[in-house]
């Protein structure tokens, strides 16, 4: 039998599933930037119980799982079948009522899925901008989602790409890289190569209210510059305290429109007509 052709970004994160937890542990940075995720996913989770919603490029299923144990009928989508099998694992040790569909697929074709499912669809680490065509890919995912569903999407910052351009002095890359948003994923592995598309806040904002949604919000994560923080010797995202008040900061910041240039990535928020 003829082998599958496997996408690079589905090489990639095949290679990479069973240490992809530890890549993050132990970083206080990314718990806080977690804590900013999840107090903005559950401003949108559905209110009515049990409701079926999906959590695509799942990954290791951060997200799918903090749904299912918050009462959700969450399944799980990725490219990456071995992302599923570390999300199968975790599975194996909870005991849930509900046993999940963990989807083998990409975004750029759920031609197989059933239509109108989920109340609520969320993308966190940015599966919508290694789509090969977002999109499309957001029609797909609009197929099925539930009339008057909400979707919660992460995705790459443009800004946060110019460097790249400018560091290799490629101004012509750069001027092509401004209108488009296209790049590549940076691997000197072939076979891991796949394309990435980086969103303007309001290129993701037109991209869905084309595709029928009311933007509810855009936010940056973070807007703060946190992350080199962890190198320094401070102590305010390890004291449970001083966290509490970064975050309320964070949050008091974080979808100021002339804000969101600063942040590796946006997170929009919007309903389906
Ligand atoms: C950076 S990881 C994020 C994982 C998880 N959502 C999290 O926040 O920890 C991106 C995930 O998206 C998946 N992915 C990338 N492109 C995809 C596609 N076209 N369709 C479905 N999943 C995709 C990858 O396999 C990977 O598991």
């Amino acid at each position: 039998m003829a082998k599958r052709h496997k996408e690079g970004t589905e090489v990639y994160h095949d290679r990479v599933a069973n240490i992809y937890d530890g890549i993050y542990s132990n970083k206080p940075y990314w718990d806080f930037y977690w804590t900013i995720t999840w107090r903005n996913l559950k401003k949108y989770l559905p209110t009515t119980m049990p409701t079926r919603v999906l959590d695509i490029g799942c990954g290791t299923g951060r997200w799918g799982l903090k749904m299912l144990k918050s009462g959700y009928h969450a399944d799980f989508l990725d490219i990456s079948e071995n992302m599923l099998k570390q999300v199968s694992h975790k599975l194996d040790n909870e005991n849930l009522s509900y046993r999940p569909s963990l989807i083998h697929a990409s975004i750029d074709d759920l031609s197989a899925l059933d239509e109108n499912v989920y109340d609520f669809i969320t993308g966190q680490g940015d599966p919508l901008s290694c789509a090969r065509n977002p999109k499309k890919a957001l029609k797909e995912l609009t197929k099925i989602l539930k009339p008057g569903g909400t979707m919660v999407m992460s995705v790459d910052n443009r800004h946060c790409g110019y460097t790249h351009f400018l560091e290799k002095g490629d101004l012509s890359g750069l001027e092509k890289f401004i209108k488009t948003g296209k790049t590549e994923w940076l691997t000197d592995k072939k076979e891991e190569q796949f394309p990435l598309t980086m969103f303007t806040p309001k290129g993701l904002q037109n991209m869905f209210e084309n595709a029928g949604y009311e933007v509810l919000s855009i936010i940056g994560k973070t807007v703060l510059p946190v992350r080199s923080l962890n190198a320094r010797n401070n102590n305010i995202l390890t004291d449970t305290k001083e966290m509490r008040r970064l975050i309320k900061i964070e949050e008091s910041l974080n979808s100021k429109e002339s804000l969101l240039g600063s942040a590796a990535h946006l997170e929009i928020a919007a309903r389906l007509k």
